[in-house]
Order: structure tokens, then C-alpha cells, then sequence
């Protein structure tokens, strides 16, 4: 079987306490820890900064994953690899115009690059960033909310891109699948060439967070 890394999302969490909560994923088994960076802008949701990555990247020792869903990016990565983050993903649906660039700049600063896909953004576009990336993130519900239904039409994507990602020479580029991800379609999912399952709700909402973890990482 496949390992499956298991990146909850805090969205869901008190806000008042999110480093205690990303800190108590990590002992119910959280792989890593998904941080959704929302602007007001790009989604008409705004959550927190760097300020609180930071705090939250202290408390915890396994990666912490951002996901910038921001129109300039550019203007944050540098703090965010400063708060410790490890992935730092980014949009192209953004009014980012130099996406491979951002890319480059993330690798500078040690950090892994990640693109996000919206459900409605082409995958051809991973063919001309396949050198620039080390993770690809699928959404599977459009970005903005957390509790949203999952959209099983993106498992197609997943397909294809692994298959853009492979032709490249990029079999090591990690495909991470983000919204309504719950043991319903975990398998199906990794079945696909997913490897990281970000999931926010069917996590955090449950009375029994290190259950619902080992849930999503049993694929039979
Ligand atoms: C959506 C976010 C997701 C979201 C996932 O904009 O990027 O990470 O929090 O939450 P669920 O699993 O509830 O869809
Ligand atoms: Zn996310």
C-alpha cells in the first residue's frame, strides 16, 4: 500500500487556540499541518498571517504546509518561510503575473514550492512549472470555505497531472488533493496518484480526531 500523508486543515479550529489545536493534531497523527492563508480578496474570507504561522510552526514538529490563497503572493512568502513554514503554495488564479518567478523565490528561501489548481484551472499549465514545483494541489472544491462538497469530477485531474508530473521526469512531486476529503473518497483519491490529503471539517468537526486521521489513512 501506498503511504498517504494526512494534512489536516485548522480552518475549522478556535481561532483563540490554534497552535494548541495544530499541536494536538499532531499527537491524534497528523503528517503534517495545512494552513489556509486567506486575504479577503482572492475569497472573500480572511483568516490569519504569518504572525500566527509563526506561533503555530513553533508548537508543532512535523511540516506545516501554507496555502496562500492571496492575490500577491510575492508580497508574503518571505515571512511565511520566516515563520517556519515548509510548503508554501500559491495560486495562478492570483494577480501574481509571474507565477514561475514566485516558484524560484520560494526555492530560495528553503522552502518547498507548491501550485494550487483551482477546480476550474487547466492542468497543462503544470507541464511548464513541473522543474519549478516539489507539490501540486488539487483543490476539489472551489477555495474559500471549509465544509464544502467535494467535487469527484477533479479525480481526473489528479490523473492527468500525475501523468504530466511523470512524463517530466517529476515522480517525486507530491500530489495533495484539498476539499471535502473524507473516508468516503480517500481511497478513490489515492487510487488517483494523490500522496497528501488535506482535510479540514471531517477532521476538526469530529469527536474523535485520531480516529478520523486513521481513517483517511486506512485505503482499503
Ligand atoms: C478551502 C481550503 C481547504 C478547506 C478544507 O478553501 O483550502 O483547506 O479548509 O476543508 P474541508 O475539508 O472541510 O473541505
Ligand atoms: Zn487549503
Amino acid at each position: 500500500m501506498r503511504k498517504v500523508i494526512i494534512a489536516p486543515s485548522i480552518l475549522g479550529c478556535n481561532y483563540g487556540e490554534l497552535a494548541a489545536a495544530a499541536s494536538e493534531l499532531e499527537q491524534d497523527g497528523a503528517d503534517w499541518i495545512h494552513l489556509d492563508v486567506m486575504d479577503g480578496v482572492f475569497v472573500p474570507v480572511l483568516t490569519f498571517g504569518a504572525g500566527v504561522a509563526q506561533s503555530i510552526c513553533s508548537s508543532v514538529s512535523i511540516p506545516v504546509d501554507a496555502h496562500l490563497m492571496v492575490e500577491r503572493p510575492a508580497d508574503l512568502i518571505d515571512d511565511f518561510a520566516k515563520a517556519g513554514c515548509r510548503y508554501i503554495t500559491i495560486h495562478p488564479e492570483s494577480s501574481e503575473k509571474h507565477i514561475h518567478r514566485v516558484l524560484g523565490r520560494i526555492r530560495e528561501l528553503g522552502c518547498s514550492p507548491g501550485l494550487a489548481l483551482n477546480p476550474a484551472t487547466s492542468p497543462e499549465i503544470v507541464r511548464w512549472v513541473a522543474g519549478a514545483v516539489d507539490l501540486i494541489l488539487i483543490m476539489t472544491v472551489n477555495p474559500g470555505y471549509g465544509g464544502q462538497k467535494h467535487i469527484s469530477a477533479m479525480h481526473e485531474k489528479i490523473r492527468i497531472v500525475r501523468r504530466i508530473l511523470d512524463n517530466a521526469g517529476r515522480e517525486d512531486v507530491l500530489i495533495s488533493v484539498d476539499g471535502g476529503v473524507d473516508s468516503s473518497n480517500s481511497k478513490n483519491l489515492v487510487d488517483a496518484g494523490a500522496s497528501v490529503l488535506v482535510s479540514g471539517s471531517y477532521i476538526t468537526s469530529s469527536y474523535n480526531r485520531a480516529g478520523a486521521i486513521d481513517s483517511l489513512k486506512v485505503l482499503k
